[in-house]
Formats: C-alpha cells, sequence, structure tokens
C-alpha cells in the first residue's frame, strides 16, 4: 500500500513538472506576441472588387454565388505596392501582420497547386500577390501572421455553400469530406512551407467538431515545420490565444493571450459604401483600453481590388502611428495596468512594476487623481514630451496607513492631441491600498 502511494505521489509530481515546462514553454513561446500590443489585420480578396461584404454576401444571399464570382476578373492589383504597405504597417507601430490568404469563398492569394481558383491562375492579376507581400513584411522585420479560413464555400467538395444550402453531411460522404480534408490540410502544407508564418489566424471553425476537421492534426502538422508557431483560438481547441471580434472586452479576459480585432469602419473588407469610420481619437482611445487590459489591437485594412489602400485608411494607420512612437515606453513590453478604483482611465505598468502609465483623455480639468496608491512617488513626467509634473497629496492622517489622495498638476502645453500619457515613477514595485479601511490601524 505505501509503495503503491510512493509510486503515485511521484507519478503526480512529474505530472506537475510536466504542467509547469509546458507553461513555461508557452510563455516563452508567446512572448513577442504579448510585447507586441498591435498588429494590422487585412482583408484583400474577391469582395474588395466590388465592395461587398467578404463571402458572407453569396452565403446569406445578397448576391448569386455567380455574380459574386464574376470579381474575380476585376481583381487586377495593378496599384498593388506591397513594400509600401508592410511600411505603413510598421509606421503605425505594428509589430505584426495578419492577412487573408483565403477567406471562406476560397479564393487564394497564392499561387497554391490545389485548383485554379487563386490570384495567379483565375484572376487578372495574374500574379501571387502574397508572396511579395510576405517578402516586404520580413524585410520590415515584423512577424507575418497568415489567416486562413477552414472553410471553402465555393469548392465542389466542401459541405456548405450558403445558408440555406449544405452539399452533403460528413457522415453520409465520408470519402468527399476527406478529399476536402486533403486539399484544406494540402494547402497549409503549402503555406507553412512557403512562408513559415509565425503566427495562423484560423476563421470559420464553428462549421465542423474539432473531429471533423483533425484539428489537433493540424496542429502538430503545422509546429512540425515551426514549434513556436502560435495559432489564434478558431482551430476549435487547438488555439494558444482568444479572438474577441468587434466587441472591446469590458471585464479584464481571464486569458492571459487575447488580442480584440476590430474594423475601422463597419465591414473587414473595403466597401466604397461605408465611411462609417471610427476617429483616430476614438481608436487610440480603443487601444488604450486594450492595454489596460493586456490585451493586443488587431486593426484591419481593407485595400481595394486593385491594391490601394484607402485614403481613410491611411490616415488613421498614420495618426495612430504619431501616438505609438511618441508613447513608445509606455506601450511596448508593458504588462496590463491597475484596477479602475485607482484611477479613472486606462494604465500599463512596466515590467518590473515600478513605473505606472496613466492615460489621460482631454485636459482632465487640469488635475490627474490617483487613489490609494501606498507608494511615494520618484516623479512624474509626461511621455514623449518630457516636463516633469507636480503633485499634492491629501486626506493622509498620521494614525492610518490609507495612503491618501495624490493629485496631479495637468497644465494645457504638455497635452497630446489625441491623448496624453504620464509616467508616474515609483519608489518601488506598485503597492496598492485595497484594505476596507477603519477607524484605527495598527501599524
Ligand atoms: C468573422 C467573419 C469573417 C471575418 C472575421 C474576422 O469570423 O466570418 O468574415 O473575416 O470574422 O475576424
Amino acid at each position: 500500500m505505501r509503495k503503491w502511494i510512493f509510486g503515485l505521489s511521484i507519478l503526480a509530481s512529474f505530472a506537475l513538472q510536466a504542467q509547469i515546462t509546458d507553461s513555461t514553454k508557452k510563455k516563452e513561446k508567446m512572448q513577442w506576441f504579448k510585447d507586441a500590443k498591435l498588429g494590422v489585420f487585412i482583408h484583400w480578396g474577391l469582395y474588395s472588387v466590388d465592395g461587398i461584404d467578404e463571402s458572407w454576401s453569396f452565403f446569406n444571399g445578397y448576391i448569386s454565388h455567380e455574380d459574386y464570382l464574376k470579381q474575380t476578373s476585376g481583381f487586377s492589383a495593378k496599384n498593388y505596392q506591397p513594400k509600401e504597405w508592410a511600411k505603413l504597417i510598421k509606421e503605425a507601430g505594428a509589430k505584426y501582420t495578419v492577412i487573408t490568404s483565403k477567406h471562406h469563398e476560397g479564393f487564394a492569394l497564392w499561387d497554391s497547386k490545389f485548383g485554379d481558383f487563386n490570384s495567379v491562375k483565375s484572376a487578372s492579376a495574374k500574379q501571387d500577390v502574397l508572396t511579395p507581400f510576405v517578402e516586404a513584411v520580413r524585410k520590415e522585420n515584423l512577424k507575418l501572421g497568415i489567416y486562413y479560413s477552414l472553410p471553402d464555400w465555393s469548392h465542389s467538395d466542401y459541405t456548405h455553400f450558403t445558408r440555406d444550402s449544405i452539399r452533403y453531411k460528413v457522415q453520409d460522404e465520408p470519402s468527399r469530406w476527406n478529399k476536402f480534408l486533403k486539399l484544406y490540410q494540402g494547402q497549409l502544407k503549402e503555406l507553412s512551407e512557403k512562408y513559415n508564418p509565425d503566427l495562423y489566424w484560423f476563421d470559420g471553425d464553428w462549421e465542423h467538431s474539432s473531429e471533423e476537421w483533425e484539428a489537433p492534426k493540424v496542429r502538430n502538422m503545422l509546429q512540425e515545420k515551426n514549434l513556436d508557431v502560435i495559432l489564434n483560438s478558431r482551430l476549435k481547441n487547438e488555439g494558444d490565444y482568444d479572438t474577441p471580434e468587434q466587441g472591446m472586452p469590458i471585464t479584464r479576459p481571464s486569458n492571459p493571450y487575447w488580442e480584440l480585432c476590430m474594423t475601422m469602419n463597419n465591414s473587414w473588407g473595403y466597401q466604397k459604401n461605408d465611411s462609417d469610420y471610427k476617429t483616430t481619437d476614438q481608436v487610440i482611445g480603443i487601444f488604450a483600453d486594450v492595454l489596460t487590459n493586456g490585451g493586443n489591437l488587431l486593426l484591419d485594412i481593407g485595400p481595394k481590388g486593385d491594391g490601394s489602400i484607402p485614403q481613410e485608411q491611411v490616415a488613421i494607420l498614420k495618426g495612430l502611428g504619431r501616438w505609438t512612437q511618441k508613447h513608445n515606453e509606455a506601450i511596448y513590453g508593458t504588462i496590463a495596468g491597475i484596477p479602475k478604483e485607482h484611477f479613472y482611465g486606462p494604465t500599463t505598468l512596466s515590467k518590473d512594476k515600478k513605473t505606472l502609465y496613466l492615460f489621460v483623455k482631454g485636459d482632465s480639468n487640469g488635475e490627474v487623481v490617483l487613489r490609494g496608491l501606498k507608494n511615494n512617488i520618484n516623479r512624474i513626467y509626461v511621455v514623449g514630451q518630457g516636463s516633469k509634473l507636480n503633485h499634492q497629496e491629501v486626506g493622509k492622517v498620521y494614525w492610518s496607513h490609507y495612503p491618501g489622495i495624490k493629485y496631479i498638476k495637468l497644465p494645457k502645453h504638455v497635452l497630446d492631441e489625441n491623448m496624453t500619457v504620464l509616467a508616474v515613477m515609483l519608489d518601488g514595485e506598485v503597492d496598492l491600498y485595497r484594505e476596507k479601511g477603519s477607524v484605527i490601524e495598527s501599524n
């Protein structure tokens, strides 16, 4: 009996050890992603030609499949400048980019061996448009993410065609489904061999189960090529991080790895008719909210069918670039900020937790309020501008270790046009008062 228990506890400690090694490995693998903070998503494909919903426009019946496909001849890429794209992405302050290699409708942007439905063999572009972009991305030292849709609604061996018409059920025609599996996994192999991306951004997994997609096998296959490859959460349960879409999480997500993907207007792909753009101010505000909660923002652009990027989108990226460059130290390599009770706005912390960054919208009536901070403040300065700021502490009494409320004076001349950031240098790791408070506290 004793021996048995001894044996069991050895096994348990091995399992624990393995778990610890696994989580350390994951931490190492995810580090660049965690530090990156900003990525640019690119939706470019057939839908960019007429400016209609990517793939969904025919799936939902707003246009026939036949008419949707007519856009293929219009996909010219004649003003496509992949090097300029990569430069602009870098200039915005993004550290990675994710491009749609193939959306749900199945049109591939690279010279895939599987079928003719790609930019080389069927579009007027007559070129592989993915490869030059990948090269430019590498040259700019950005991390490369490839979006790949698991569903391929145009393919005759895929199950789903439109919302009201399904070609077949997997259990009725397993060999047909197997043919499709070979195709999609073959394409992924192509992408992994050609480009060896740092990240795969899967989409559309909701149409089948993990077993049907053979998700674990796909993960292994991609990891064989690159052990450190990162997968988003849309390959059923095989993902490394969560992808809330459009809606900025209101409460801090429990998964330490997450990325908000968001459009600049209300469309993923280019839509001439959609001029409902967020302002640069709003985008920066949302980005700061993402930072305070320890996530990444994957901000989408939708180039036109000719490869040019709409002016409004360029302007937002440039505006973002001005702000990210100026506030570099408060963004990259920082960690999530402090609870909102202490400061009514976004915050981040340096990795050593000795500098607290406060993100201030507008002039805050000339005064920024910090509550329940136990540390002494060594210095406060305006990030990217340099002025040192004065502060006053009120409500501190000698018989309590309640830290008092700190008021930081914020003169108008230091304000940033979008969002001002203050660095608060502390005398040690950030230390917050979270106690109830009582009449007499013992020291
Ligand atoms: C959704 C949509 C897709 C879009 C994607 C981006 O999953 O299916 O059209 O590309 O979100 O996150």
